[in-house]
């Protein structure tokens, strides 16, 4: 993989901040889009533009048929039985929200448990224990063990035949441990449970199957992907789907609507009320196409060189302490340095160039298992080079010996 001309397809890194070329090391916030992605909203916004699944006119049903096509390389880029499967949100908070809110209504009743993990984003955490709390059922959490791994046992022990929910990240967005979700859904399978996945940190990284997963419900956001900002995918099972009651009403969702009464479209669109964001919808199937021409694999191996160059460079350094210490992760590193607050690192990193991101990451539960506030994270994509984490080890040793 050649990384430097790869580069050139994202204008955005050959930029200056404050005069310093720009390092962004906070891809695990948002990615970069490469002009295939940027010049594909570009164009449908300057020549295609027109309401889609509405119009028999050309314009409309031009992007129509983009957001299918589109729809369709995302199926298969995860491995889903059909389109059917494949559900356009805002992104994977929207994913899980819709999952947390149908599923409770339809199938939680009081006694029933919800099973989440310690190191849950807010976004996959919040929405259950409200549903959880909404309906009487109890909201479980499993513990993780100190290296940032979940803990197995302690999940095993949680599991019951009253666990009707288990969810938890197949990447852990604050330290980067990839999680064994193929062992975990195993476990669950043995229960009457349904299993979601939050795939946001994952799918850029990792190659997906969801058939393989035999996992019920996988969201992920376009904006961590090299796509658009404000789309997002919720995968699910077709059976799951058409168990499952709407999520929002409006228009396209229906088939009928009469005074008193109305049903619903099929699947995918009984869960895509309203005009959508078809621009971004088409330009992160441009993202997937993008990074199928990299090649997953060659990204991830890139990924995980500077990983361990950038570990073993902080490593060598007094008075850090990195969290997450699993050997599997994907390419985030989240540390703290002795004696200096991660606000100020971030600041100061920022004046020479450098984008991290500090605090607890919207991972509060995580935070308060390990015992400290947050951390200092620098989270990298294919298109960072060895090059910028030296640049970023000797600010930090400036910073450092500033502060010292
Ligand atoms: N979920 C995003 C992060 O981890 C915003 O930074």
């Amino acid at each position: 993989m050649d990384v430097q001309s790869l580069r050139d397809n994202f204008e955005i890194l050959s930029q200056t901040i404050y005069n310093k070329p720009l390092i962004y090391f906070d891809n695990a916030a948002t990615s970069q889009k490469p002009n295939l992605v940027l010049d594909t909203i570009r164009e449908f916004e300057t020549k295609w533009n027109a309401n889609v699944h509405r119009g028999v006119h050309f314009l409309s049903n031009y992007c129509t048929d983009a957001v299918e096509k589109s729809r369709k390389t995302i199926a298969h880029f995860i491995g889903a039985n059909s389109e059917r499967e494949v559900v356009f949100t805002s992104g994977t908070t929207d994913s899980v929200n819709i999952i947390a809110d149908t599923f409770g209504r339809s199938f939680l009743k009081p006694g029933d448990e919800i099973l989440v993990s310690q190191m849950e984003h807010h976004s996959n955490f919040v929405p259950w224990q409200q549903i959880a709390h909404r309906h009487g059922a109890k909201f479980v959490v499993f513990d993780i063990l100190d290296n940032g791994e979940v803990d197995l046992d302690d999940y095993k022990r949680k599991l019951n035949s009253k666990t009707r929910m288990v969810a938890f990240a197949h990447v852990s967005n604050a330290l980067g441990t990839v999680n064994p979700i193929e062992q975990m859904i195993a476990l669950a399978r043995k229960f009457d449970t349904a299993i979601f996945v939050d795939g946001a940190q994952a799918i850029q990284h990792i190659k997906v199957n969801v058939q393989e997963l035999d996992v019920d419900f996988y969201a992920f956001s376009g904006h961590k992907m090299y796509g658009p900002t404000g789309v997002g995918i919720l995968y699910g099972k077709e059976a799951w789907l058409e168990k499952l009651p709407p999520y929002r009403f409006g228009g396209e969702m229906i088939e009928k609507v009469a005074n008193d009464i109305t049903t619903f479209n099929e699947l995918p669109f009984k869960f895509e009320a309203g005009t959508p964001n078809y621009t971004a919808q088409i330009g992160l199937g441009k993202a997937v196409e993008y990074i199928e021409t990299v090649g997953i694999s060659n990204m991830c191996s890139h990924e995980t060189e500077l990983l361990e160059y950038a570990t073993r460079r902080l490593k060598e350094m007094d008075g850090i302490t990195i969290y997450g210490t699993s050997s599997h992760k994907t390419s985030v590193l989240s540390f703290l340095v002795d004696g200096i607050h991660p606000y100020d690192i971030g600041i100061m990193l920022d004046k020479m160039g450098i984008a991290v991101r500090t605090g607890n990451h919207c991972a509060q539960p995580l935070f308060t298992r390990l015992g400290i506030d947050g951390t200092v994270r620098a989270s990298f994509a294919f298109y960072n080079t060895t090059e910028e984490i030296d640049f970023f080890i000797e600010s930090l040793q400036k910073i450092i010996s500033m502060f010292r």
